[in-house]
């Protein structure tokens, strides 16, 4: 299996990334040096394991919006909602680099075991070029990142250690833009989901299918070991909140939401289930 790594180029290109990098934080760099002697040794490496894991997954979230960019140019999209998914695809693989800073910070391997093979993003058969963008503009921002970004809220609140608040924040100031980003598509979508009615059922029988895959990616199931105080103080991986918030977000925030935008988003989240 290779490695997955944030190294810089030492040549003059890494000048023009770090000016990028400034040019994009939302959130000034934390100033709390981690101190490990705080914490159990081993729940210092099990936090760094989960951070090893949120990098191979940061890069992989990066894939996905590189294609979504290419479908949005297929789909003839807004030049902004072009450059703003290209910039999101950066933003995953800044998170990268932030992953790599804080495995370091913890002790571990910022190299972590990662499969680099670009998995395809989904095309959904014979759809039109903006139904296909729009299918996927909806499963990985509206409904993925609306996720990411409640989950990493609902931790901020439980971490104690200043050093993992601060890159927590850091990563969560993308991730609103990332959620976000969608809804605005989707309301700048409605001349032509009005004029494309087949297409607007369309994408509404495919969120039935869309909610069935997420909530069994996205929704732990138990029985679930409760975390000690140390590992809620460094922002350890909870999967029972995870479950939680994940109901919440989705019957609270994202199909309201969509219903807003005039999906009808409910009657799906109500019949989920895998389609063929
Ligand atoms: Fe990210
Ligand atoms: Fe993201």
């Amino acid at each position: 299996m290779p490695v997955l790594s944030a190294r810089l180029s030492g040549t003059p290109i890494e000048k023009e990334y770090l000016r990028l990098e400034a040019s994009l934080g939302r959130v000034e760099a934390s100033g709390h040096p981690f101190d490990a002697s705080l914490y159990p040794a081993d729940v210092v490496s099990k936090v760094a394991r989960e951070w090893q894991l949120r990098m191979v997954f940061e890069h992989r979230s990066s894939m996905v919006f590189a294609q979504l960019a290419q479908q949005l140019y297929e789909a003839n999209a807004p030049l902004d909602m072009k450059i703003v998914m290209l910039r999101m695809a950066q933003d995953e693989l800044r998170h990268a680099g932030t992953c790599a800073d804080v495995i370091r910070a913890l002790g571990g391997s910022p190299e972590p075991e990662a499969a680099l093979e670009v998995v395809p993003l989904a095309r959904h058969g014979e759809r039109t070029a903006e139904e296909r963008a729009l299918r996927n503009v909806l499963y990985t921002t509206c409904l993925s990142e609306m996720v990411a970004c409640a989950r990493f809220v609902a931790t901020i609140d439980v971490t104690r250690d200043p050093y993992l608040r601060d890159v927590q924040r850091a990563l969560l100031a993308d991730e609103v833009l990332h959620g976000q980003f969608g809804f605005h598509y989707l309301a700048w979508m409605q001349p032509w989901l009005d004029a494309h009615p087949g297409e607007r059922a369309s994408v509404e029988r495919y969120l039935v299918h869309a909610f069935a895959i997420l909530e069994s990616e996205l929704a732990p199931v138990g029985p679930f070991v409760s975390l000690t105080g140390a590992e809620r103080a460094l922002g350890a991986n909870d999967p029972a909140a995870a479950r939680e918030i994940f109901y919440a977000t989705m019957e609270g925030a994202v199909v309201p939401g969509l219903e807003r935008l005039g999906l009808a988003a409910d009657a799906s989240w109500r019949q989920r289930r895998r389609l063929a």
